[in-house]
């Protein structure tokens, strides 16, 4: 094995606290940095995890506007939810911090001191985009336009997806405005900038003679300096949430740049509450430095960041592994759709283990995409986890207990094959290891379920259940093996599924394990088993019959009243792309002029029906609760924007029965919100969709 006690420090690239965390950011960042990291802590390495939320920006400072926050008490509470949730996935950091704090901002002025130092930074006019609607210079994200090198429509301001171009916001063609889609002017201003120029040979050299990182990344960041690099402009100006420039009052630090300067901030608060040296992590060269990331911040990681080390003399990573994106039954995860998996959702319906297995045997160790679907997720865990792995377990404990009074039985003289079996056990945790040492945690786990099934076919053609009747030190010794087996399948797996490693550890009375090691003697009494995996049934996965429902907003053009209908008006509604005309029951409760004009939340993939002669093309959803009925607020979301109840992916069909829809209960709650079960429903803009009527009344 490559190494032997060794000083290592390992980030996940810090979430944004700008919004929920979703099955993408664990499957890529979170997940295989926790899984390296519990291996080296069960090697006894001297290994660091670091984390933070990643608080500054414009879209941050936006978003905290509009919540009517300051910046500073907005991403305090995704601080909150943020640990939470990694906590309950199993996510152990040794540190959480966040990115807007002292140690922070130190940093980032030390690390802007030293690259000016060394001549790395430097002015210069620059002309930017300014909105005088919204009164601010528009940046990257709040720009949009035609990319200048691909032609794609509707990229961002810095960099392109479909591409993954990076640009001068002034060189995007047909800009305007992502907020007020109004048309932006050009002004000039002085910047402060990088010489990442200046690096371009130090990053290739290093690049090149690094052996950890993968090819696939390398490829990619050896043509973009091939391209030639550009210097990196690193202000913003105010109205800005982040750390101004020292000697300057309205120039912020772009928010890339002390973001991954957290990864040492947050090392330095960890230092401090430990008492540990931060400068053992980041300036001794013997340490190995591991940052894990998706593959959409390749180009901040591999050059910009190592750029910035460079010049402030820090370490460079070892290694940086790099994942491709989660996709949702093979979609891009969409809010409009709502495929976008929260882990909050997820942990409400299944243990963290079966996740954390689940994406880790889907996740190849490169930036390929990788897809999630309950239905995959069901075979995994029932075939590997609980009918390969479990039932092995399972039915040695429940043979040992049964047979040999719960304790480990002695063993005796040992067999050609149990010699190669016990050969097979020992050699397990070097195999496994030396996977996770190179982040192969796919392989680590194919390996672990091939050994698996290993120990099923010794247990299978030992027939212990025969040799306990007639020669019972031989049962002893197949059962002794297949214990032991079963203690060194608790300990490989513990870094990917800890839970159920730690109860697995429980009953067989095994503490403070270690990489490879265990303590499985003859004697030791074993604790009543219990089965460690539930096996996920089609009821646990069945779909959702709210996801058959195509909730949009529309706009009210006119209502008239039902020429055979007293109690029925029939009106023209816009969906966005479409007019249609619908029937509604509301006459007795709301009048025209109260109807038009207004924003409602309809369903647009109703079965059309004629309703007293009168075609109707859907349906306008109204709050009941006694004599009031009120139709649904939306605020400012526009016609045609999908509404959806975050978690419950939308797969809608055209023609959806009346008596299905009637199935679908959603309620109003004590804030006058609109809830299917406990989510409420939003607008595809994030407007929570209001009724102005007491709590209880139903939706119809
Ligand atoms: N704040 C930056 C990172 C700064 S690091 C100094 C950021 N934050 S993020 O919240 O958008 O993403 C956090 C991590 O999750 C990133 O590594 C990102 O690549 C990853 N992912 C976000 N969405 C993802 C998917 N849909 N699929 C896979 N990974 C995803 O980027
Ligand atoms: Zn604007």
């Amino acid at each position: 094995m490559k190494i032997k006690s060794k000083r290592i420090l390992v980030t996940s690239a810090l979430p944004y606290a700008n919004g929920s965390l979703h099955m993408g950011h664990l499957c890529s960042t979170y997940l295989p940095a926790d899984i390296f990291v519990r291996y080296h802590r069960l090697k006894k390495n001297n290994v660091v995890y670091v984390c933070a939320t990643d608080e500054h920006g414009t879209p941050i400072e936006i978003n905290a506007k509009k919540a009517g926050l300051k910046p500073e008490e907005f991403v305090k509470r995704y601080r909150k939810e943020h640990a939470r949730d990694f906590k309950d996935m199993g996510v152990s950091f040794d540190i959480f911090y966040h990115t807007h704090s002292d140690e922070n901002r130190k940093m980032a002025c030390e690390f802007f001191k030293r690259a000016q130092e060394k001549g790395a930074i430097y002015t210069k006019e620059v002309e930017l985009m300014y909105c005088p609607e919204c009164a601010r210079y528009l940046p990257d994200r709040f720009l949009k336009g035609t990319c200048p090198k691909c032609g794609a429509e509707d990229q961002y301001g810095d960099s392109c997806e479909k591409c993954g171009a990076t640009y001068q916001t002034s060189e995007l063609l047909g800009a305007y405005c992502a907020v007020c889609h109004g048309k932006p002017e050009k002004r000039v201003q002085e910047h402060y900038f990088f010489r990442l120029v200046q690096y371009e040979k130090e990053l290739k050299k290093w690049l090149m003679g690094n052996k950890h990182i993968q090819k696939d990344v390398k490829n990619y960041v050896l043509n973009w300096i091939k391209d030639g690099l550009k210097d990196w402009d690193i202000t913003r100006t105010g109205p800005y949430f982040g750390f101004l420039i020292p000697g300057e009052e309205n120039k912020y630090f772009y928010v890339w740049l002390d973001a991954p300067i957290g990864y040492v901030s947050s090392t330095v608060k960890w230092a401090k509450m430990n008492n540990g040296k931060w400068e053992d992590f980041w300036l001794d060269e013997s340490t190995d430095i591991y940052h894990f990331i998706g593959k959409d911040i390749v180009y901040f990681h591999f050059l910009f960041w190592p750029a910035l080390l460079m010049a402030a003399d820090f370490n460079l990573p070892l290694d940086i592994p790099t994942r491709g994106y989660l996709t949702v039954d093979k979609d891009k995860m969409s809010k409009s759709r709502g495929t976008f998996i929260l882990l909050r959702d997820y942990l409400n319906r299944f243990p963290c283990d079966y996740l954390r297995y689940f994406l880790t045997s889907v996740t190849a160790n490169n930036t390929t995409d990788t897809d999630f679907s309950y239905k995959e997720f069901q075979v995994k865990v029932n075939n590997d986890l609980s009918d390969t792995f479990g039932n092995f377990v399972h039915r040695t404990l429940t043979f040992v207990k049964n047979n040999f009074d719960s304790k480990v039985p002695v063993f005796g003289k040992l067999n050609k094959a149990d010699k190669v079996f016990d050969a097979k056990i020992d050699g397990l945790a070097k195999d496994v290891g030396g996977l996770i040492e190179d982040v192969e945690l796919k392989r680590a786990l194919e390996v672990i379920m091939e050994f698996s099934r290993e120990c099923n076919r010794y247990f299978n053609s030992n027939e212990p259940w025969k040799a306990v009747k007639n020669d019972k030190a031989r049962a002893g010794t197949v059962l002794y093996l297949s214990v032991k087996a079963v203690g060194m399948l608790s300990v490989v797996l513990e870094p990917f599924v800890p839970c159920i490693s730690k109860e697995l550890q429980g009953v067989l009375g095994i503490k403070n394990t270690q990489w490879g090691r265990i303590s499985v003697k003859s004697g030791m009494k074993i604790k009543s088993p219990k089965p460690l995996v539930v096996k996920v049934t089609d009821d646990d996965i069945a779909e959702d019959p709210f996801s058959a429902l195509d909730l949009r907003v529309a706009k009210i053009l006119s209502v008239k009243d039902h020429p055979d209908a007293d109690k029925l008006y029939v009106m023209t509604i816009d969906i966005g792309d479409e007019k249609r005309q619908l029937v509604a029951g509301l006459r007795e409760h709301i009048k025209k002029e109260d109807l038009e004009g207004r924003n409602v939340v309809v369903v647009s993939n109703l079965e059309h029906a004629k309703i007293r002669g009168v075609e109707s093309q859907g349906m306008v959803l109204a709050a009941d609760k006694g004599e009031d009925v009120v139709v649904l607020d939306v605020g400012d979301s526009k016609p045609g924007e999908s509404v959806v109840a975050f978690g419950v992916a939308k797969k809608p069909a055209a023609g959806l029965k009346f008596n299905d829809f009637l199935k679908i209960e959603m309620t109003v709650n004590g804030k006058g919100e609109i809830a299917y079960k406990d989510t409420v429903l939003k607008t595809e803009s994030g407007k929570i969709v209001k009724a102005d009527i007491s709590s209880g009344a139903k939706i119809r």
